[in-house]
């Protein structure tokens, strides 16, 4: 760590940041899971999402998320990504942190977000954050696409 260096800063998300978060995707995720983060979140919701960067810049974080255009009171995580030596330092828990109060301000009163069975470490984080967890929901996505989903009252 750089002593009296932030080890990051947050800010909101613009157009041009897909390019270089779904670089990092898959190698974040440890699999192949960028084909769900299409370009088209990010284009059309930037203004919700949050981008958090290294003092030299390089992606630390980041949270792609939406206030819902049909379910008024709803908001949700797409996706969500802590570089590698930089989790358990609380920078997720910041970025939904911030995505919660932006949700509250529109007066939305749920946060939803799914993953898939297998990420173990999304279910415990989301666990901790207070979001009631499902059990596995088969072909919640399609077929063999099972998904867990987290509900989080606000
Ligand atoms: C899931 C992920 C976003 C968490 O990021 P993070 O910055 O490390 O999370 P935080 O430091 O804010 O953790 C907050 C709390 O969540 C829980 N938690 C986080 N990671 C955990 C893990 N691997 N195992 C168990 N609990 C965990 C802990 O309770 C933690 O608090 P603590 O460190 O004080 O114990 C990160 O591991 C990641 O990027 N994983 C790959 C991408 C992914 O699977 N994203 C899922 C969302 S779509």
């Amino acid at each position: 760590m750089n002593a009296g260096l932030p080890e990051y800063t947050v800010r909101t998300a613009r157009p041009e940041d897909y390019d270089a978060v779904i670089a990092v995707v898959d190698d974040w995720w440890g699999r192949p899971a960028s084909r769900d983060l299409t370009r088209v979140f990010v284009d059309h919701f930037y203004g919700t999402s949050l981008i958090a960067e290294e003092p030299g810049g390089a992606l630390a974080g980041f949270l792609i998320g939406f206030l819902s255009p049909s379910e008024s009171s709803q908001a949700y995580v797409h996706f969500a990504g802590v570089a590698p030596h930089l989790r358990r330092s609380g920078l997720a828990r910041e970025l939904y942190e911030r995505f919660f109060a932006r949700a509250r301000e529109d007066g939305r009163s749920v946060v939803k977000a799914i993953t898939s069975p297998v990420n173990e470490r999304s279910i415990a984080f989301h666990a901790a954050l207070g979001f009631e967890v499902s059990e596995p929901r088969p072909d919640y996505d399609g077929p063999s696409l099972d998904r867990v989903t987290f509900r989080k009252r606000l």
